[in-house]
């Protein structure tokens, strides 16, 4: 697939440069607990969509702990096979599963209690199938929070893309603070 860091001939950002941004560094930008630990918790099963290399699927596993479980999901074979890889290195393997999914349908997923969908709406070619099967993967009163990257999003893009989620759905909550991203939270009721 060819890609580039976010913009690219296919708008997808490719697995082999997401080291720039999965990295220790961003330890200190977002910390799992603190980005996440308001909804996810001990137990849960989550989906990260669009989970790249897993940095939020690796921090997800250490917030649902051994009793729960990440279910994280991408289009690209190469990004599954390094989150496997790390997955394995730390131990956190039993609790992450992969599904690699098509651009246009993320497939049948199990069913989950909190969804992520982080810098990645943008990339997906129907942002609102996109919500719509997220919202038919989650349980009742569960929550989804989406991000997108602030500087090339647009205020007008990212507030059409909060109408995507709410025609599928889901209730908007509001925007948490979240480090270098537009975010947004939801109740799928
Ligand atoms: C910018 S990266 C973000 C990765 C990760 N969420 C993170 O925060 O580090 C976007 C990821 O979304 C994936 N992606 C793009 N379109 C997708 C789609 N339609 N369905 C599932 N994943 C998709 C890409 O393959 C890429 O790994």
């Amino acid at each position: 697939m060819k890609g580039s860091f976010f913009r690219g001939t296919t708008h997808v950002c490719d697995y082999k440069y997401q080291k720039s941004f999965d990295n220790w560094l961003r330890r200190l930008v977002h910390p799992p607990q603190k980005v996440l630990g308001g909804w996810v918790k001990p137990g849960m099963t989550v989906i990260d969509a669009g989970c790249g290399i897993g940095y939020f699927s690796l921090g997800m596993a250490g917030l649902v702990g051994p009793g729960g479980k990440v279910i994280s999901v991408d289009l690209q074979d190469g990004a599954l096979a390094k989150l496997e890889q790390r997955a394995e290195k730390s131990g956190l393997d039993s609790i992450i599963e992969t599904y690699k999914c098509e651009a246009d349908t993320l497939g049948p997923l199990p069913k989950a209690d909190f969804a992520l969908a982080f810098w990645m709406v943008h990339e997906t070619p129907d942002a609102g199938n996109f919500f719509k099967e997220l919202h038919s993967a989650l349980n009742r009163n569960s929550y989804m929070l989406f991000t997108e990257p602030p500087f090339h999003i647009s205020k007008k893009r990212f507030e059409e893309e909060i109408n995507l989620a709410e025609q599928a759905g889901f209730r908007f909550l509001g925007q948490p603070k979240i480090r270098f991203c537009k975010s947004a939270l939801f109740e799928r009721p």
